[in-house]
């Protein structure tokens, strides 16, 4: 198991709609190893806490191939009701940094990858048509104990009210379980798109207009928040009391934002904040985790959460568990090494769960 050679991945040096274009086209035939214990993703028995976040699965074939490497929740990468171009390469930029904390007036990018990376896409999305039958494809071929997620924002058009915003996500979300969607998240995150829909989650009062059409558009059917980086109490407290009534669970760190140089001192995309994602996002990502939890103890409210930032290892995993996940999603280290998802349930198999508090 130690060459990864042969497996498919995103190829960040080709555009968009390249990788698009080469998704894989037959799952991988890879012994998975089962991981002990009982799971459950919003309400859904599922066969491991193991899932990947809005991002390497630009549509249902890429679905399906980490679907075959050990990825039990699958999120189709964020799609919209109309169609959008990709941001021109490059889309991801390796960064030098051990951890981020968000403080930080830039990241230096550097041409050796070790773990973490600017991301700038722009959130692009297929035409609804092409991405609606596409979900309803991948569904029949994805196998029944695994779920899909599809990931969904709105796109604000200049002069809108906030609740036309919403009936745009609604009508989305609509789509997304219309064409067989086990799960509807809505991105409230995005540090590259200087709109309002790109920081829903700092503005509690319109995410509770959001996540109340959403619901009413979506019935009982499981739905997550993607929000951003947060660091203080009152605002956790706050987005919680919003958002509460109408959402099963909330999925975090989308990213910690900071504009990237050169090692000349450049600065790359205009001098523009991107989402940093990776191993660098992980203390972050866990402080939220923990402060999240704690918030919602306090309140009494029965809202899951999500891990998602720079889990890469068993490890990682088990340290998202015993702060109270229901889920880890992992998606820059099974974009590097596919066998990500392998490796840690042969950790799991051979008794790393077992340090679960
Ligand atoms: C290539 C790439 C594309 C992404 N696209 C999206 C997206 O469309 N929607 C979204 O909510 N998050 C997106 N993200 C963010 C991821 O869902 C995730 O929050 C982030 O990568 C942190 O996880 P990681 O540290 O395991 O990479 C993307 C991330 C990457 C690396």
């Amino acid at each position: 198991m130690t060459s990864t050679d042969h497996l498919q991945r995103y190829d960040r040096a080709q555009t968009y709609p390249w990788n698009y274009e080469h998704a894989p086209e037959y799952p991988p035939i890879v012994d998975v190893p089962d991981v002990p214990g009982e799971w459950s993703f919003c309400g859904l028995k599922v066969l491991s806490p193991l899932g990947i976040p809005a991002g390497p699965l630009l549509n249902g074939r890429w679905v399906l191939y980490y679907g075959a490497l050990g990825f039990d929740v699958l999120t189709y990468k964020t799609v919209r009701s109309s169609s959008r171009e990709c941001y021109p390469l490059p889309n991801l930029v390796p960064v030098n940094i051990d951890q981020i904390h968000g403080s930080e007036h830039s990241v230096a990018a550097t041409d050796n990858m070790r773990g973490s990376w600017a991301v700038s896409f722009g959130m692009p999305s297929a035409e609804p048509d092409v991405w609606r039958r596409d979900i309803e494809w991948t569904r029949k071929r994805l196998p029944s104990e695994q779920v899909l997620s599809v990931s969904v924002v709105g796109t604000v058009q200049p002069g809108w009210s906030i609740e036309q915003l919403a009936d745009d996500y609604a009508l989305c979300a609509r789509w997304a379980v219309e064409s067989g969607a086990d799960c509807i998240e809505t991105n409230f995150s995005c540090p590259n798109v200087s709109t309002c829909d790109g920081q829903l989650y700092q503005q509690p009062e319109s995410a509770a207009v959001v996540t109340e059409r959403v619901r009413a558009a979506i019935g009982d059917t499981p739905y997550i928040i993607k929000i951003g980086h947060v660091t203080t109490e009152a605002q956790a407290r706050d987005l919680l009391e919003s958002v509460a009534p109408h959402i099963d669970a909330v999925a975090m760190t989308n990213s910690v934002a900071a504009r990237v140089t050169t090692t000349d001192g450049t600065e790359l995309f205009d001098g523009q904040p991107r989402g940093i994602c990776g191993q660098s996002t992980l203390e972050a990502s866990l402080a939220q985790v923990v402060l999240f939890r704690c918030v919602i103890d306090q309140l009494n409210k029965s809202i899951s959460i999500i891990g998602v930032g720079g889990a890469s290892t068993a490890d990682d995993v088990r340290r998202y568990l015993n702060n109270g996940v229901v889920a880890i999603h992992m998606a820059t280290a099974p974009m590097l090494d596919p066998l990500t998802g392998v490796k840690i349930r042969h950790e799991f198999a051979g008794g790393l769960l077992k340090g679960l508090r």
